[in-house]
């Protein structure tokens, strides 16, 4: 009997032995109607962001600025940078002669970024697709992401584009929600946010964009999978720490010398 083959967009998570399980290689969801649903939840995203993580994702975000080793005067480029409230956190790791720019599909993201934050002299928002960055090679000393990989169109591409605008030797950041071992833990971790993310955004007013996110992370690849689409794409060193119970992995890569 031949052996099922797995679809030609999908890897293997090495963690579940011959139970071979099949994850997405990128979001379906075209951009532009991923950058509707955010424009639309963008007054809100600050507000919502604080209740479904318990207040736990500033802790997060200065976890991801501390894996990007940034220090006085350097650089960073945050991808899907949202509100900007990782970005800023950067900012204040570089400090005023460091360089921090933000970029983001939607625009009324953008606009609550530079509301909040545009005062600070060493941040730029600008508008941009995370997969084709507007910036030349080897440009910055790191390269984050934060809740902004599952929503790209392909996963691979993201850090393939984020190494690549990093200087060989820097950093590149992912946090991101995943799916926490035990397995039980897992069940009822995708259930509690799988209802409350819509009950939540229909209180809010913004059903259609908050039933959107826990789909996002339906068949989204395991920590191991991502740690491996890393190694794929060249990064070196790569880790992965799970916070929040391990419903949150942040991994980390550094770009080689000759990629
Ligand atoms: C869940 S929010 C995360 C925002 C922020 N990084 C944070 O930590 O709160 C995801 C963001 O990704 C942006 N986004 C989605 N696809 C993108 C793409 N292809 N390029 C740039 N930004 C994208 C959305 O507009 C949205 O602002």
């Amino acid at each position: 009997m031949s052996e099922a083959k797995p679809p030609a967009d999908s890897s293997v998570d090495p963690s579940v032995g011959d139970r071979h399980i099949h994850s997405r290689a990128g979001n379906p969801v075209p951009e532009p109607r991923v950058a509707s649903m955010f424009d639309s939840i963008a007054p809100v995203y600050d507000r919502m962001n604080t209740i479904m993580t318990a207040g736990l994702d500033g802790r997060w975000r200065r976890a991801a600025v501390r894996a990007t080793r940034v220090t006085a005067g350097g650089s960073a480029v945050d991808l899907a940078c949202g509100t900007g409230k990782l970005t800023a956190a950067l900012a204040v790791a570089v400090g005023p002669n460091g360089r921090v720019v933000g970029v983001d599909l939607s625009t009324a993201m953008l606009e609550e970024a530079r509301r909040a934050f545009g005062d600070l002299a060493q941040i730029e928002f600008v508008a941009g697709n995370a997969l084709a960055l507007p910036f030349e090679a080897n440009v910055f000393d790191a390269a984050t992401i934060a809740f902004g990989l599952r929503n790209l169109a392909s996963f691979a591409d993201g850090f393939r584009e984020m190494a690549r605008v990093v200087r060989p030797g820097g950093r590149v950041v992912c946090l991101e929600l995943t799916t926490p071992r035990p397995k039980i833990l897992g069940r009822f971790y995708t259930g509690v946010f799988g209802r409350m993310a819509p009950l939540v955004g229909r209180a809010f007013g913004r059903r259609e964009a908050y039933a959107y996110l826990p789909h996002s992370l339906d068949g989204f690849p395991s920590a191991e999978e991502l740690a491996g689409t890393m190694r794929g794409v060249g990064l070196a060193n790569v880790k992965v720490r799970r916070l929040a119970l391990g419903a949150v992995a942040l991994h980390t890569g550094e770009v080689p010398q000759n990629l």
